[in-house]
């Protein structure tokens, strides 16, 4: 399941971001490539331990737990400390694979990556270039998106960051481990939820049944 996400964050959110992040000290990208990926991987990135990238992702990671889409779509056993990355003057990222265990820096934690997350921090019109396209069952999709709003796609798919060719591409990136592993369990669950709401919506009774069978699919393939 490919899914934006929109409004992520708040005007106000966002020009703090932006603030921060024209100030900060970016280094090459490859410090947090894999071996394969290192290879296709030519971008700017903010080191893990900075600060401004402890302070952002603390402001990221609080408006995800707030945000009820997220967690209907993701539901999320852990995320990974937001990363952020920052692509101009023709760079790009190629076709690679995300890896599949993340260890968190300076921590034991490692995390499964089961959907990766690019959250979008400077307007589109403000680069040319720098889509996210991803290959999914049903071919490739590009995405673009306003500043604030977020993708979601699963972590198992090939995908690239098209050259930015003018401008700054400048975004958020980082994965969330699921209760979910599968894809296609919790792309059901999701489609179930969001039946449910409409259902509550209309007051129908039939509601209760199906939140009964939400949960109890829940129980049967969720690991927390
Ligand atoms: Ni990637």
């Amino acid at each position: 399941m490919l899914l934006t996400i929109p409004d992520i964050l708040s005007v106000e959110q966002l020009s703090t971001a932006r603030h921060i992040l024209d100030k900060a000290e970016w280094v090459d990208g490859k410090v947090t490539a894999g071996f394969q990926s290192a290879r296709a991987k030519d971008n700017m990135q903010l080191p893990e331990s900075h600060p401004a990238a402890r302070e952002l992702g603390g402001m990221i990671l609080g408006a995800l737990a707030a945000n009820p889409l997220f967690i209907a779509a993701a539901l999320p056993q852990r995320i990974f400390p937001p990363l952020f990355n920052r692509y101009s003057g023709g760079q790009s990222f190629g076709t690679h694979v995300d890896n599949a265990i993340r260890q968190v820096a300076g921590t034991p934690q490692r995390i499964r990556t089961d959907i990766s997350a690019t959250l979008f921090l400077v307007e589109p019109g403000e680069y040319d270039g720098g889509e996210l396209c991803v290959e999914d069952t049903y071919g490739m999709k590009k995405v673009k998106l306003p500043a604030g709003h977020m993708v979601l796609y699963p972590a198992t798919s090939l995908h690239q960051v098209r050259p930015v060719t003018r401008g700054a591409r400048v975004g958020s990136f980082f994965w969330i481990q699921s209760m979910v592993r599968d894809d296609a369990k919790r792309s059901l669950l999701f489609d179930l939820d969001l039946g449910i709401q409409q259902l509550n919506r209309e007051n129908n009774p039939l509601a209760v049944q199906f939140t009964g069978v939400y949960h109890n699919l829940l129980r049967q393939w969720a690991e927390v």
